[in-house]
């Protein structure tokens, strides 16, 4: 079976336990640098080709500015996402707005930082015109509805809650041009965690083919088509990452043949991704505090579902390395469990592993997408600080562990102690 692999050492998470005590998200420059450069490859075919990241994967703005480097935009759907991304320098055209039941405030400043509104629903059109004035740049969510298989994390688009109908679409761009837009987008979103390569070929040819109907339709013509995010990674050590190249070639063929062989002009792609970009390349770290052994055998990390919160919600599969025993027989099974007092507090059950000793080093691979990004603070468990191992092999603080203090920031112990009950 393929082994999946870590970058670095037992005796170098020695090193940075030192200065900074476990559990702590650790993230791969390289990796991460790499990996981008892939997708960007594989749409070098294309003018304009861009990656938005999906800041919600992991909010953080050393990575957004490294993800920037590599010529990524930000895909926002907050404020605090959008505040952030302009924090690091992002604006304008390099930030793509894609939020739904949009606050007022969100879209006000979207539009003064000149961003691309995607707009999620046809009342937006107007909602959008009355509080900021509609853009001359703007964009639309399709929602294929039964035109489109969903996959399991999304679900069937008929019952998702995002995007236009089919039929309202027309009508939104239309609004839309009448109001005085003049450069259009298009975009869908409609898969999670997906390692098909030929679905987001499928997804291309769809949004071509209503491009080209829209365009011809209204007189209006498309700036971008933006495909969303969705590119899974292999969780499991058997699973295969997606063949960028072959989706990027796809792709490529799809757009000669529906779009440009049917008389639409050239237009720039652009995607979301997230989870691909930052997933793979960011490892949670541990260490085994406690060993018991009931009904079943537990092995108890000082780390929990406040870190990575994916195996509880979803019952995801997080591999799992022990550090420094990579070769070492699996013969011993486990539930590996963190210490909030909930039951399903477990990054694996029944996960065989080698012979643990309190002390190992336990690391949980593809945490660095919604991993941290997901924490919460729950039974009073603290976030844990995101490092960044740099390709230079040294490592960086790029977010402190929260403290006490931050825990009871919100809280006024003077208060409750004059409090007269
Ligand atoms: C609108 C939108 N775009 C992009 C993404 C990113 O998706 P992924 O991280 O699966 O690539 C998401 C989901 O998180 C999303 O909701």
């Amino acid at each position: 079976m393929p082994q999946k692999t870590v970058p670095f050492t037992v005796s170098q998470l020695e090193s940075i336990a030192q200065r900074w005590p476990t559990p702590f998200h650790l993230y791969d420059e390289r990796g991460i640098r790499e990996n981008a450069r892939r997708l960007n490859r594989a749409f070098a075919w294309n003018r304009g080709f861009r990656n938005y990241f999906a800041v919600k994967a992991c909010p953080n703005p050393f990575l957004l500015k490294l993800l920037a480097g590599e010529g990524f935009g930000a895909d926002c759907s907050s404020m605090a996402e959008l505040v952030m991304s302009e924090r690091v320098g992002l604006t304008g055209s390099a930030i793509m707005f894609t939020s739904n039941d949009t606050p007022a405030e969100e879209f006000v400043k979207a539009r003064a930082m000149g961003a691309v509104i995607n707009l999620d629903d046809l009342s937006h059109v107007a909602f959008l015109d009355r509080l900021a004035g509609i853009p001359e740049q703007v964009c639309c969510r399709y929602n294929p509805g039964p035109l489109k298989g969903g996959n399991a994390i999304i679900g069937k688009p008929e019952e998702a809650k995002y995007g236009f109908t089919r039929l309202q679409l027309f009508e939104g761009y239309r609004q839309l041009r009448d109001r005085g837009a003049k450069r259009f987008g298009l975009h869908t979103m409609v898969a999670s965690n997906e390692l098909n390569p030929q679905y987001f070929v499928d997804t291309a040819c769809l949004l071509f083919d209503l491009a080209v109907d829209l365009s011809r339709e209204l007189g209006i013509t498309f700036e971008f088509i933006n495909l969303g995010g969705g590119i899974g990674i292999p969780y499991r050590p058997e699973q295969q990452a997606v063949d960028l190249e072959r989706v990027g070639a796809g792709i490529r063929a799809a757009y000669q043949e529906r779009l440009i062989g049917r008389g639409h002009p050239e237009l720039a792609i652009n995607m979301e991704c997230g989870r691909m970009v930052t997933g793979p390349y960011g490892y949670l770290v541990s260490r085994v505090r406690h060993l018991k052994e009931t009904y079943k055998k537990y092995a108890g990390l000082d780390a929990c579902m406040a870190n990575l919160m994916r195996p509880a919600l979803y019952g995801a599969y997080h591999h799992i390395t022990v550090i420094g025993r990579e070769n070492a027989p699996l013969d011993t099974v486990y539930d590996v469990t963190g210490s909030l007092c909930e039951n399903n507090d477990k990054f694996a059950i029944d996960r065989p592993l080698p012979t643990l000793a309190v002390g190992d080093w336990v690391v949980i691979h593809d945490a660095g997408a919604h991993g941290h990004a997901m924490g919460f603070q729950y039974n009073g468990k603290l976030r844990s600080a995101e490092l960044l191992l740099r390709e230079d092999g040294s490592v960086i603080e790029i977010r402190r562990a929260e403290t006490m203090d931050d825990y009871f920031a919100t809280l006024d112990f003077a208060a409750a102690a004059a409090f007269p009950v």
